[in-house]
């Protein structure tokens, strides 16, 4: 997704701005570019390609010195990644460069009025009619044009603004997606500067002082002051809201691994033991600080859980646990088809609404759009204070810390946890739970991370695995009930990292279609952790091995004898409560994943085509 970073102050923002870039690169991009300010004309340079294309045209710009400066990396939705559609984007007089992140819906009738007006255009992309609009509102006061722009702008955007005009000064707005300001304030008084950007990370290189900017607030940011202005052009005082942001860059860092997918993949056990113990203390749950009340929990007649990608898949599972635990009825929705649906909600549905980045457009739409219907929303984000968090009644973070690879793995993982915890929270609140049950429920989760550890320890054996199949062009991933839902996301990973194709199905399913594409070498990806349905899948298996598939089997050392007669690959994962195998199960699929995309010398952590939060619908 695209990033926005911004500089002013008293030394030279180009250093800035292009480390602010580079951390912002596993966001996903294919262009990037920087405007800055010269003898008060604004300067722009912008490549396709990675952010190395940049820095290689500013090599030999080493005179380029400028106290304030904009840059982007852009994940191309409107116009073909190239030079010309890169940002910043200037307007036609030079005197506005403009980044964005978002999409204007309505920038062709927009482009149409300039067109008219005598503005010509040379790139194809919505966020050029941004700055041309600024341009043509501007009759020297910038925070003025920039106020009659956005009320003609339609759709989402995070803009950092610059004008040559006006250069003491940066404007940021945001409506939709995420911008935070950053500042220096109070820290080294000689040396003021405040700092913009789409994501924390970008931010961490100079200060953990951070704002986040509130939906259709404006920003005027000067190097010693910050001054926000809402829609009513009321004027808000920033620095009561000023928060210190609890990443530090230490931890966004690769340390001795290859890749951040397989730090991240080694950080589950502890992630997730920190994830538990911040809402298990001495053997009780406690959520106190979501002040739900009992009244409202008793009164829950149904549940949906909204979320996109792996998140979705994540609550594939807590469908599974809800329902057995709690009995309340469950619909797991995509978020892009939940907001179009019009859903069945009411004041009585509780949507929970899963996100890593706390940013995704559709989940954030999808929860607007249910608060509209009257709904409660809990939402279970990794990004404390992120859009979706905000907008939420009722917020669960998880402790994964900062998740830098985009094929998320970790994040993932404490989502599941905080799903167990909160589903025991319920029933503990509901009285559908004795007490020797919920012990035995904690103490089960207490374990989790150890079998985790047991699994890591072990991952070469399915590296040995992927070895055999790193050449096939596809995969099924197939299981029943609870792995049916691991499955989902077992092969979301594949396709995401190693580009191999793969689905995943209900294994009772293949003979009603999916059978007629097995056939010799096809790979059969299997879990096998519900005991009562071992016996099911392994006649499942015998179809497909009589049509020729190879088996990868997934499940538990008890089952050795009979899956042994069977499978061509088995990785074994401990024993564990038959709810909480989500957690074991999916870490070879994790696993599995990575290494077919090694083997593929893929772009592991930035796969093609991918963002690590999707901004934009
Ligand atoms: C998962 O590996 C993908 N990166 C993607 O499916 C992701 O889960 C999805 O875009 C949702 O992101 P979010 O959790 O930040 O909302």
């Amino acid at each position: 997704m695209c990033g926005i970073i911004g500089y002013i102050g008293e030394d030279n923002a180009l250093p800035f701005l292009l480390e602010g870039l580079e951390k912002m690169e596993y966001r996903g991009y294919d262009s990037s570019g920087i405007s800055v300010m010269s003898e008060n004309k604004i300067k722009t340079y912008k490549k396709c390609g990675r952010l190395e294309a940049l820095k290689n045209t500013l090599a030999s710009e080493n005179t380029l010195v400028s106290s304030i400066g904009i840059g982007h990396t852009r994940w191309a939705t409107h116009g073909k990644p190239s030079d010309i559609n890169s940002h910043p984007h200037v307007s036609q007089s030079g005197k506005i460069s403009v980044v964005h992140n978002g999409i204007i819906e309505n920038y062709i009738s927009l482009k149409n009025f300039l067109v008219e007006k005598g503005y010509k255009f040379i790139s194809d992309t919505d966020t050029e009619v941004v700055a041309q609009l600024i341009d043509f509102h501007y009759d020297g006061d910038l925070l003025k044009a920039v106020q009659k722009t956005v009320s003609d702008l339609e759709g989402s955007y995070a803009l950092g603004i610059i004008c040559s005009d006006e250069p003491d000064k940066i404007i940021a707005v945001k409506k939709d997606s995420p911008l935070i300001i950053g500042t220096n304030y109070g820290e080294n008084k000689d040396k003021s500067e405040n700092y913009i950007a789409s994501d924390i990370m970008a931010l961490l290189l100079r200060t953990r002082k951070i704002y986040r900017l509130q939906e259709n607030n404006i920003a005027v940011i000067k190097k010693n002051s910050i001054v926000v202005y809402t829609p009513e052009e009321k004027i808000l005082n920033p620095e009561k809201d000023f928060e210190l942001a609890n990443w530090d860059i230490e931890s966004s860092g690769k340390g001795n691994y290859e890749h951040f997918m397989m730090k991240e993949i080694m950080e589950q056990p502890e992630v997730i033991s920190k994830t538990l113990t911040s809402k298990i203390k001495n053997g009780e749950i406690s959520f106190e600080h979501l002040n739900i009340s009992d009244e409202y929990l008793k009164n829950i007649s149904k549940i949906y859980i909204v979320a996109c990608g792996s998140a979705a898949n994540a609550g594939l599972v807590g469908r599974y646990i809800i329902e057995k635990l709690l009995k309340i009825p469950v619909e797991v929705e995509l978020a892009s088809e939940f907001r179009y649906k019009e859903p069945l909600v009411d004041k009585t549905t509780l949507v929970i609404v899963i996100s890593q980045s706390g940013e995704t457009a559709d989940s954030l739409a999808a929860l607007r759009e249910a608060k509209k219907q009257g709904a409660k929303i809990l939402s279970i984000v990794n990004v404390r204070g992120s859009s979706i968090a905000n907008e939420s009644d009722y917020v669960i973070y998880t402790s994964a810390g900062p998740e830098i690879a985009v094929a998320t793995t970790k994040a993932y993982s404490c989502q599941l946890c905080i799903i167990y915890i909160f589903s025991l929270f319920l029933a503990d609140k509901l009285n559908i739970m004795d007490s020797s049950d919920m012990s035995k429920y904690i103490n089960k989760l207490a374990s989790l991370s150890d079998k985790i550890q047991e699994i890591l320890l072990k991952k070469e054996q399915i590296m040995e695995i992927a070895k055999k199949y790193k050449d096939n062009k596809y995969a099924f991933f197939i299981g029943r009930t609870l792995d049916y839902a691991v499955c989902m996301e077992g092969s979301l990973k594949l396709k995401e990292v190693s580009y191999i194709h793969s689905e995943a199905y209900a294994a009772g399913e293949l003979k009603h279609g999916p059978i007629s594409l097995i056939e010799n070498g096809t790979l059969v990806i299997a879990l096998l952790t519900q005991d009562k349905l071992f016996d099911k899948m392994v006649s499942n298996l015998r179809e497909v091995k009589a049509r020729g598939a190879k088996i990868f089997a997934v499940t538990t050392i008890d089952h050795k004898e009979k899956i042994s007669q069977i499978a061509d690959d088995i990785f074994y994962i401990p024993n564990s409560l038959s709810e909480f195998s989500p957690s074991l199960s999916v870490i070879p699929f994790q696993i599995f994943s990575y290494y077919s995309a090694l083997l593929r010398n893929c772009d592991i952590d930035k796969p093609r085509n991918l963002a690590k939060s999707v901004t934009v619908e």
